[in-house]
């Protein structure tokens, strides 16, 4: 059976990671969450505390960031490390949300991950989520998906998932944060998220987690 590149894309907070997760694990394919590797790029550059403005500790932070996915020992879920140290956890916090698109703007830093992205997907059998991975990181890939919800919903699901990791966040600053984020992510001039033309949108609004999933899961089937 030829195996495929699944890109989904879409707005923040639309339950992209948690449904691509999902389809990986039906397919039997590796999921990779291209969030995650911008999500940790941005710890790595707040912990040196790098100017965003200055390339030259832009290029430094780069040449000293490294990222690796690896199982969880508990759960076998896959976690992110950043040079090393377990940053699961602490990527997903707020500080690290209200960051994220200011870092994620910065062209080095997206020739550096998308380069890194590729790689990952090279030998293909790969689910990749993000703002960027049907137009520019795999514009060949053979399923793209483009996902959307209404901004309170998806700010409720948000505030669940945060709640769950121990952190109590107003439902406006977190509809705020989403909203900040697509703006910047929207209009930025590298690589900004489009739908591409290919891709199906599927609106996630009032749809349950494993319609989505299904849905995906039976696009992807047609193309193997
Ligand atoms: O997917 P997630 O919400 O974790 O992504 C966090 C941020 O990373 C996005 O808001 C966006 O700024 C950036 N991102 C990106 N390109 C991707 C994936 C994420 O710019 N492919």
């Amino acid at each position: 059976m030829r195996k495929i590149v699944v890109a989904i894309d879409g707005f923040s907070g639309c339950g992209k990671s948690s449904t691509a997760k999902t389809v990986a694990k039906e397919l039997g394919y590796t999921y990779i969450d291209s969030g995650a590797m911008y999500r940790a790029a941005t710890l790595h550059f707040l912990n040196r505390m790098t100017v965003l403005t200055n390339p030259v500790e832009v290029e430094k932070s780069l040449d000293t960031l490294s990222i690796a996915f690896h199982p969880s020992e508990e759960n076998g879920r896959q976690e992110t490390f950043l040079n090393g140290l377990n940053v699961e956890e602490e990527i997903r916090s707020m500080r690290v949300s209200e960051n994220v698109s200011e870092v994620s703007k910065i062209k080095e830093v997206r020739v550096e991950l998308v380069a890194q992205q590729q790689k990952l997907g090279k030998k293909k059998g790969v689910v990749m989520d993000g703002r960027d991975i049907g137009t520019v990181v795999f514009p060949d890939a053979e399923l793209k998906v483009f996902m959307t919800a209404d901004l309170l919903i998806r700010a409720e699901r948000r505030q669940k998932e945060l709640l769950e990791r121990g952190e109590l966040v107003e439902l406006d600053k977190i509809a705020n944060n989403l909203k900040e984020r697509d703006r910047i992510d929207s209009t930025r001039k590298e690589s900004p998220l489009l739908k591409a033309n290919d891709a199906v949108e599927i609106d996630t609004s009032f749809m349950d987690f494993e319609d989505q999933v299904n849905q995906i899961v039976e696009l992807a089937k047609k193309k193997i």
